[in-house]
């Protein structure tokens, strides 16, 4: 090994990191995004990615990336901005604004990077961006990048809100953006209290809803669910949950969708996402539009297993959505409860810090609409497994 002090510094904390069990490492599994995956060669129900519809197996998608490769090649080749945009790429934008019932929408190249370019566009060093306490990984970057004043509020606590608004009433510059559904508790935003202080404080509304574009709203996402949509001025969703593909889109105002496209870095400086993809995201948009019944029924699954989950004892947080918590604690808890439920045949996630707070490790259940009765009598004996196997 080199002597260089970098190795021996990444060695120390790997091996630290291994103490307290949290070391990440891929795991061995093989079609992850099927109903069910390959896990060390053994045949697992999948409970464990976001293709919450089940769309990234779809015929239809699968046909229109084939058709999208077969008319424009693999790549994009350059930015959108270069040479890089074709015929697929406009109308995708266009079908996501009229969905999403907004002037006009842009793609990114994934969630992550739209929530870099929204936020490093629309924030700098003036801004103070309040920001759940809970918010995805992504926002925090995107608020790291514009150099704005990051204000984190207690996770869905609006008292707390108006307290850290009232604040900061006097900065020209003020945006709040949030998780609709909160990826690792699967509970959902007080989007009208959120709209109602951003309305009256005049504070710029940015909404995340990478979990529930294809579920909530008729597959619109909480805020047009909830009748807040026109009060929200930027939409962000993500094409790699419940469409089944990968991207990320920000919908809104025209003069908002054309200073991104001229501010986002990560729009810009990037390669336009392959034909593919863009092929196989409209697919899955145009199937979420004709029938949105399947993340209906994906709700009604969710809420019965909630309540079974609770009946038995666990610990499932606040969740109101297709992600369920089983919140068990210390970091090995959860990696043992991931084992005994492998073993009843159930592929879950063992999600540990710093991904979720410190002593809140837990196991994430996301659910799929594809989902049958046999399915649900599985996870639910599994369940009573755990609890016997952990008790
Ligand atoms: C709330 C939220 N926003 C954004 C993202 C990033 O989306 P992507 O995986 O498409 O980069 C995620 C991904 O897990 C997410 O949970």
């Amino acid at each position: 090994m080199s002597s260089k002090k970098i190795y021996s510094q990444v060695q120390n904390e790997l091996a630290d990191l291994g103490k307290v069990s949290m070391l990440r490492v891929i795991p061995d599994v093989e079609d992850g995004a099927s109903r069910e995956l390959l896990f060390k060669g053994e045949r697992l129900l999948n409970l464990a990615s976001n293709d919450y519809l089940g769309l990234a197996s779809d015929e239809n998608l699968r046909e229109a990336a084939v058709k999208a490769i077969n008319k424009y090649g693999c790549g994009a080749a350059a930015s959108r901005l270069v040479t890089g945009n074709f015929g697929l790429y406009d109308e995708l934008e266009q079908e996501i604004a009229n969905f999403k019932e907004q002037d006009d929408a842009i793609l990114f190249a994934s969630g992550y990077a739209a929530n870099l370019s929204i936020m490093d566009s629309f924030a700098d060093r003036r801004s103070v961006v309040f920001s759940d306490k809970l918010n995805h990984a992504s926002i925090i970057d995107g608020i790291k990048m514009s150099g704005a004043r990051q204000v984190r509020y207690h996770h869905n606590d609006i008292s707390h809100l108006k307290m850290r608004i009232e604040s900061f009433r006097d900065v020209k510059s003020k945006i709040l953006i949030t998780d609709t559904i909160f990826s690792m508790d699967g509970d959902l935003a007080y989007i009208e209290e959120v709209a109602d202080l951003c309305d009256f404080y005049e504070v710029m509304l940015i909404v995340d809803e990478a979990h529930a574009e294809g579920v909530f709203g008729g597959g619109k996402g909480l805020c047009f669910e909830r009748k807040v949509s026109e009060r929200v001025d930027l939409h962000m969703g993500a094409f790699s949950k419940a469409f089944g593909s990968l991207g990320g889109a920000a919908s809104g105002n025209k003069d908002l969708m054309a200073y991104l496209r001229n501010k986002g870095r990560s729009f810009v400086f990037s390669t336009a996402l392959p034909p593919a993809v863009v092929g196989a995201n409209l697919a899955a948009l145009r199937l979420v539009k004709d029938d949105s019944s399947r993340g209906t029924k994906l709700l009604e699954i969710s809420r019965e297993l909630k309540t079974f989950l609770q009946s038995e004892g666990f610990d499932c947080a606040n969740s109101a959505s297709q992600i369920i918590p089983v919140i068990l604690g210390e970091n090995e808890k959860a990696l043992e409860a991931q084992k005994i439920l492998m073993n009843a045949g159930l592929y879950v996630a063992a999600i540990r810090p710093p991904t979720v707070p410190k002593n809140t490790a837990r196991l994430r259940l996301s659910l799929r609409a594809d989902l049958t009765a046999n399915d649900l009598a599985k996870i639910k004996n599994g369940f009573v497994k755990l609890k016997k196997e952990l008790a």
